[in-house]
């Protein structure tokens, strides 16, 4: 029987064990053994961001982290950005800006931008590019998908 490795993660606020074998990416756990399908697989290099979800507050390219390396950490994914079926402020700012084209970069975008909001409420259009650099859209949907984060740090200033 192949080598496995049992790890304790938190995931979207769920304790959860697993069984990983040591050469399994974070992102095969999520979308293989979870059964969350929101970071998705694309490059697998660390170019595109479409896996990214967050680590112990960190933004990282799940392609590029063992699961082995997660044991003991809390991670967020796109799937955890709801709340009771209410989308979280940020998804409702990507439809409402009409940032979703094709949607595949959407999740890693999500994340990336949810992670700088949280680290910077009132970002400028310049740090939001740089925060969301990691991210490609290959539908173009980077001037909605800034608008969209600005849409948000303003709508947490009227709250
Ligand atoms: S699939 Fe992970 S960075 Fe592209
Ligand atoms: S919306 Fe299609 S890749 Fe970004």
């Amino acid at each position: 029987m192949a080598e496995t490795h049992r790890i304790e993660v938190t995931v979207n606020g769920l304790p959860r064990m697993l069984e990983v074998p040591p050469h399994h990416t974070l992102l095969d756990v999520l979308r293989d053994d979870l059964r969350l399908t929101g970071a998705k697989e694309c490059c697998l290099v660390g170019e595109c961001g479409a896996c990214t979800v967050i680590v112990d507050g960190r933004t990282v390219d799940s392609c590029l982290v063992l699961a082995v390396e997660a044991d003991g950490c809390e991670i967020t994914t796109v799937e955890g950005l709801a709340q009771d079926g209410s989308l979280d402020p940020l998804q409702r700012a990507f439809l409402d800006e009409g940032a979703a084209q094709c949607g595949f970069c959407i999740p890693g975008q999500l994340m990336a931008a949810h992670a700088l909001l949280a680290g910077n409420p009132h970002p400028t259009v310049a740090e939001i590019q740089e925060g969301l650099a990691g991210n490609l859209c290959r539908c173009g949907s980077y001037l909605q998908i800034t608008d969209a984060v600005l849409a948000t740090a303003a709508e947490g200033t009227r709250r």
